[in-house]
């Protein structure tokens, strides 16, 4: 691992005090990274110890001695990103630590979308944005645009500042455990790749259930929604990876490549194939408009448009209040003939699920008789990840640190492969299109009348 000096611009921020100080403690914590320094930039008088004390509530049994060298490694600037003499003070900081060897440096915007392209072009104003001495990495968080246009226009402005090679587009979901896990359980396991295309897979459902509302981000999630929220990225990632082509081999080139051609496959979703609903309440939430029209749960209906798949739906979920937190990709194989069951029973389909969470794991399941009769009943095969390695996986945020640390661009999204992703999206948002609402706790009715039509249930 590589040492380096780690700008986090925007440490006040949630995504900062929830996520990224605590990925650094258990990286920190289990010795993954040593030779580092954090230089925070925010707006607000804040000392290094109010940064820690902020962050330490998500940091399960804190270790004191391992907090107090992480409180070291931090410095804080007080500053505003749209001001040049922040960036004039940065400039200062880094240059002397790079005279003590510390000459990489890697820059994570965890701001607010609309801050990427000016901190960008502040950065490369003052020559930041490129080293003779060591890298110089950038990530940026999601969403990446608000739409086709704007991301187009965003690559296009950022690209002038740096390369692709230093660009690392953030989706947590590609480090997940469970998500990271898919590639391997599908191209290792010779009983599953053959059957993995349109003739043995009726259908496949990516879901992305929430317990929780909008919580205090109202004011970002009404502008966004749950289509710009999660479905452009996280779940369409999600579906990326479950129909892609083996790549070549498990580089960030050659996964990306694959990724891109799957998305490009995948046909614009339409207006008719999709529901959208809003929970009741919502527009009492805080920093919410009155009589918003902002979605917080979708489903639709997609189809991949290439030899594997050809209408084999993906039909997607997600919604924010529902009954339970759950994460998971449900792929339904084609029912066997019943012929030699009770007189052409029919019989229930295998399924595999694979639940990225809260429980991780994977099952199949099968069809088996019950004991003492010829009565079919379906077991689970199943793989417990918690239960085989204990409770004690990586954060995504953890895992996707290392990797930016490590130059392994695999797990981060590429330019071509974000605009591919809104282009499926375009048809379904900044439309007037009907809003349905939904009780707490339950998928508005239209969502189950939706798939019930073509046959098929929603899994959970
Ligand atoms: C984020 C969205 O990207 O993902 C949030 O902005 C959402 O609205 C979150 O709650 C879900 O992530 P996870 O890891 O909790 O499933």
């Amino acid at each position: 691992m590589s040492k380096a000096v780690i700008v986090i611009m925007g440490i006040t921020g949630d995504l900062s005090k929830r996520k990224l100080i605590p990925s650094m403690y258990r990286l920190l914590k289990n010795k993954k990274i040593k030779d580092f320094v954090i230089v925070g930039i925010g707006r607000r008088a804040l000392s290094v110890g109010d940064i820690i004390s902020g962050s330490k509530k998500f940091i399960p049994q804190p270790d004191a001695a391992v907090l107090s060298t992480l409180e070291k490694k931090i410095s804080y600037l007080q500053g505003d990103l749209d001001d040049k003499r922040t960036y004039g003070e940065l400039k200062k900081r880094l240059s002397g630590y790079a005279k003590e060897g510390l000459t990489n440096v890697l820059f994570y915007l965890a701001t607010l979308p609309g801050h990427f392209d000016p901190i960008a072009k502040n950065l490369q104003s003052s020559g930041l944005n490129k080293s003779s001495k060591g890298w110089v990495r950038v990530v940026f968080e999601k969403p990446f645009g608000s739409n086709l246009t704007d991301a187009v226009e965003l690559n296009a402005s950022i690209k002038k500042v740096f390369s692709e090679d230093q660009i690392y587009r953030i989706d947590h979901y590609l480090g997940k455990e469970l998500v990271q896990n898919i590639a391997v359980l599908r191209f290792s396991n010779t009983v599953l790749e053959p059957l993995w295309n349109k003739n043995h897979i009726d259908h496949v459902q990516i879901i992305l259930n929430e317990d929780i509302g909008v919580e205090d981000r109202g004011g970002f999630y009404d502008k966004y929604g749950a289509v710009k929220d999660v479905v452009q990225n996280h779940m369409l990632q999600l579906l990326a990876l479950v129909a892609m082509e083996a790549p070549s081999s498990f580089n960030a080139l050659q996964i990306r490549n694959e990724k891109f051609k799957v998305l490009q496959s995948t046909r614009s979703v339409d207006a008719h194939d999709t529901i959208l609903g809003q929970y009741s309440g919502y527009s009492k939430e805080n920093d919410v408009k009155v009589d918003s029209n902002t979605e917080t749960f979708a489903a639709m209906k997609l189809f991949v448009d290439n030899m594997r798949w050809q209408h084999v739906p993906f039909y997607l979920k997600t919604g924010k209040k529902m009954k339970e937190k759950k994460s998971l990709i449900y792929i339904q194989f084609e029912e066997a003939p019943g012929v030699l069951f009770k007189g052409g029973a029919k019989l229930e389909p295998n399924h595999l699920v694979i639940t990225v969470q809260p429980s991780e794991g994977f099952y199949m399941t099968l069809n088996t008789k019950l004991p003492g009769s010829m009565e079919l009943t379906q077991v689970k095969m199943d793989f417990c990840h918690d239960c085989t390695y204990g409770a004690n996986t990586p954060e995504a945020y953890e895992t996707l640190l290392e990797s930016v640390l490590a130059g392994d661009q695999s797990v981060f999204v590429r330019s071509d492969e974000v605009e591919a992703s809104w282009r499926i999206v375009e048809g379904i948002i900044d439309k007037e299109l009907k809003v349905r609402s939904y009780a707490a706790g339950k998928d508005p009715k239209a969502a189950t009348d939706f798939i019930e039509r073509d046959g098929r249930k929603w899994f959970v």
